[in-house]
């Protein structure tokens, strides 16, 4: 038994081969251990012959193989090292390396551009009230220019809320009248975020797009601030030869109200799917602050003046890289990620 025990122990931390084959002979060569005791054996009485014979022959099968499996266990392991070797003048294996999604990059682009001429940036709720998202922007309840936004309503079920008063937010203007109850003016700012809107999916819309609401408000801010804002960022985003015009709107929030086109990008102007065949598209609709709205932020609107603007970024992303579908921006499709 004791044989057996320190034979099996040596053997299982055997390092190498020749180890192995020292242990071998202690025990099993010549005048090895075991051998010698089995040589022993006829010096023991007849009777327990059998029994000690037995014994120290299972113990020599039990050595035999532990020596068995540790030479394949040791040959293993030899051959994964040579496996594992290393050329150090094969070259390196480049790693996968992920880069900002397309919208995130034009973002902080924009960003960068307002930064330079003075906008600070904020952050707002995605779950509005309906006060900032509509009322507080001259849009009381019933107003018909509340129909021009299909508006996501939260469930209020079993909560205090009156139905109809908490929202997805429609569009990033909902910033305008947080910020400006906050801030006195002068205020220079940018939200940009995500809004929702009851729309059915198609090349150039979804029911969640990316806007950024822009907006100033100081004494003496005039309609020309607003259009050499928009001018000179268009150009510093999409490049100076980049044509723009604008044409008179209507947005309850803003009086008087524009809206600006930049050729299409997807055509060129020629016309086309993506711009409805108008080879214009519409970017960034803007207007001169509404009185009611300064008042609502509780500025008095016969010290300051302001204007506001909103891009569709997602639309900036889709003509930037002249992409003929929004839905591209939301596929996660590594082979079209891998593409910007
Ligand atoms: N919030 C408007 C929308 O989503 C866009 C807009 C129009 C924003 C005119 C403005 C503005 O700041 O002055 O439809």
């Amino acid at each position: 038994m004791q044989i057996k025990n320190s034979a099996v122990s040596m053997i299982i931390e055997a390092e190498n081969q020749k180890e192995l084959e020292e242990i071998k002979l202690q025990f099993l060569g010549r005048s090895g251990r075991l051998t010698l005791t089995l040589k022993g054996i006829t010096k023991i009485p007849a009777e327990r012959r059998a029994t000690v014979g037995q014994l120290a022959n299972d113990v020599k099968d039990v050595i035999e193989d532990a020596l068995e499996e540790k030479n394949l266990a040791l040959k293993s392991q030899v051959s994964n090292q040579k496996k594992q070797s290393i050329d150090i003048t094969n070259p390196g294996i480049k790693p996968d390396i992920g880069h900002l999604h397309p919208m995130t990059q034009v973002l902080n682009e924009v960003v960068d551009v307002f930064k330079s001429i003075g906008f600070q940036t904020a952050d707002g709720p995605e779950i509005e009230t309906d006060y900032y998202n509509f009322t507080a922007l001259n849009m009381p309840p019933n107003a018909p220019s509340r129909d021009t936004q299909a508006t996501l309503y939260l469930d209020t079920h079993d909560s205090k809320v009156e139905p109809g008063q908490i929202l997805l937010r429609t569009q990033t203007s909902n910033m305008q009248v947080r910020i400006m109850e906050k801030i006195k003016p002068p205020v220079r700012t940018i939200v940009p975020g995500k809004v929702f809107r009851v729309d059915d999916v198609d090349a150039s819309h979804s029911f969640e797009f990316w806007q950024l609401e822009g907006f100033m408000v100081d004494k003496n801010v005039k309609m020309t601030d607003l259009l050499g804002t928009i001018d000179y960022v268009l150009k510093k985003l999409m490049g100076e030869k980049t044509k723009i015009k604008f044409a008179t709107t209507n947005f309850a929030f803003v009086e008087p109200g524009i809206d600006t086109y930049m050729e299409c990008t997807v055509c060129k102007g020629k016309g086309c799917g993506f711009c409805k065949n108008s080879g214009w598209s519409e970017i960034m609709p803007a207007g001169m602050i509404h009185p009611n709205v300064l008042k609502a932020a509780g500025y008095d609107s016969q010290k300051v003046t302001g204007f506001a603007f909103a891009i569709g970024l997602s639309r900036l992303v889709t003509l930037r890289y002249g992409m003929d579908d929004l839905r591209l921006l939301t596929n996660p499709d590594l082979r079209i990620l891998e593409q910007f």
